[in-house]
């Protein structure tokens, strides 16, 4: 009898690897962003993060990927870290919390942590100093 990839998915990941894969919420471009950058992997993935807020405070983090479900992942989790934190608490954000965070993500897939928190970083860097995050 075959298995349903689904159920094999569901019962692979973790619940945090789950929602933070399958949320969509946060997946928007926004206009006129407070800090804005694009970073593409030696994979070929790409991810944009746009930042409402200042130093104070992160108002909203929203991301686009171009890539697989583990960036999106990842992109999630920090999103979720960061959002509602002072730009000087959301530096301390790091590809280990979120791949501790995501307790299933394929260790082979563990540069796209590093993919998304280095992305996060230039976005913040363009927020609290104006310098543009594309690289
Ligand atoms: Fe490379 Fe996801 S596969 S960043």
């Amino acid at each position: 009898m075959e298995s349903n990839p689904n159920s094999a998915f569901f019962q692979h990941h973790s619940l945090n690897y789950i929602e933070m894969a399958m949320r969509t919420d946060r997946m928007e471009r926004i206009q006129n962003p407070d800090g804005y950058s694009k970073k593409k992997g030696d994979c070929g993935d790409m991810v944009e993060f746009f930042l409402k807020g200042n130093r104070e405070k992160i108002k909203s983090v929203s991301f686009m990927v171009q890539g697989c479900m583990n960036t999106v992942a990842c992109s999630n989790t920090v999103a979720e870290f960061t959002q509602g934190k002072s730009s000087e608490t959301a530096w301390d954000i790091t590809p280990e919390q979120v791949i501790e965070f995501l307790e299933t993500l394929p260790r082979d897939h563990y540069h796209c942590a590093e993919l998304c928190v280095g992305a996060f970083y230039l976005a913040l860097v363009d927020m609290t100093l104006g310098k543009p995050g594309y690289y």
